[in-house]
């Protein structure tokens, strides 16, 4: 894992907006593995800004998305098309038709639906990047703990917590799903690169969980300590309980210059 501390969220964002940046220069037609939740916006954001200022283009890009709640319909509010639409994909140059999102619909078979979404991610070449968030509960997409380290694409019932963190985003008299239509950890780590974010203290167990916790189903974070090139971007907050900061620092500093000399990417 290179591990990677900032002092605030919007460090974190540039940072990771760095890492999609370089990817998409060098490889137009890039598939992106994208998330949603308050931590990628400020990344959304700057990456808008690099469209708009510095000619980052996404024409060629494909993207896909952890998640989306199951049977929501796609021009809801709340749904996960509707936040992707709004803080990415109406702002930039990128193809909607190159946009996907593990949905399922009131009519179709959710177990059919996980296994299409599998194959289109296989025809499309594999993920080069993939953007996670982490949930308080060590959750990437929504494969919440007990999710099998192995899993694919699928439905998963959220639990409590997830339900009470997100419930921010729907109002009192709104229909919050409780199921989603998730990638699942054996998908998420199939990416070649993958980019955690992390910011606030109420990551901080999550991420000292996943960096230096056992590799367990339990916190499904973890996994990333499997994956080969694993990059978690955190605030100092978010860093705050892990113990070996100094080394981390001391290897970042180590790792820019070599990506400055080798390029940031080794088999894009
Ligand atoms: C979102 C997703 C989730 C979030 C996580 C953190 O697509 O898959 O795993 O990344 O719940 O959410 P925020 O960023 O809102 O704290």
């Amino acid at each position: 894992m290179q591990i990677v501390i900032f002092e605030t969220p919007e460090e974190v964002a540039n940072h990771a907006a760095d890492w999609v940046d370089t990817l998409l220069r060098q490889k137009p037609n890039a598939v992106l593995g994208l998330a949603t939740g308050s931590t990628p916006i400020e990344l959304y954001a700057k990456l808008v800004a690099r469209h708009e200022q510095d000619a980052l283009c996404f024409a060629k890009t494909v993207t896909f998305n952890l998640d989306e709640y199951f049977q929501i319909q796609p021009d809801s509010p709340q749904s996960y098309r509707s936040f992707m639409n709004y803080h990415l994909f109406n702002k930039v140059n990128i193809q909607k038709s190159n946009t996907y999102l593990p949905t399922c619909s009131e009519t179709q078979n959710p177990r059919q639906q996980g296994l299409n979404y599998e194959r289109l991610i296989k025809d499309s070449g594999g993920i080069d990047l993939q953007i996670l968030g982490i949930g308080a509960n060590g959750h990437i997409g929504f494969n919440e703990p007990s999710s099998s380290l192995a899993s694919r694409t699928r439905i998963k019932t959220l639990t409590q917590q997830t339900l009470k963190d997100n419930s921010r985003l729907f109002g009192e008299d709104e229909y919050q799903p409780d199921k989603a239509m998730t990638m699942g950890i054996g998908t998420i780590t199939d990416a070649k690169y993958v980019l955690l974010m992390a910011t606030g203290k109420n990551k901080a167990e999550a991420v000292n969980n996943m960096i230096t916790g056992p590799l367990s189903a339990h916190c499904p974070a973890s996994a990333l300590q499997m994956h080969e090139n694993a990059i978690v971007v955190l605030d100092k907050e978010a860093a705050s309980l892990l113990s070996d900061t100094e080394y981390y620092q001391w290897a970042d500093s180590q790792n820019r210059k070599l990506n400055e000399k080798f390029g940031y990417y080794h088999n894009a």
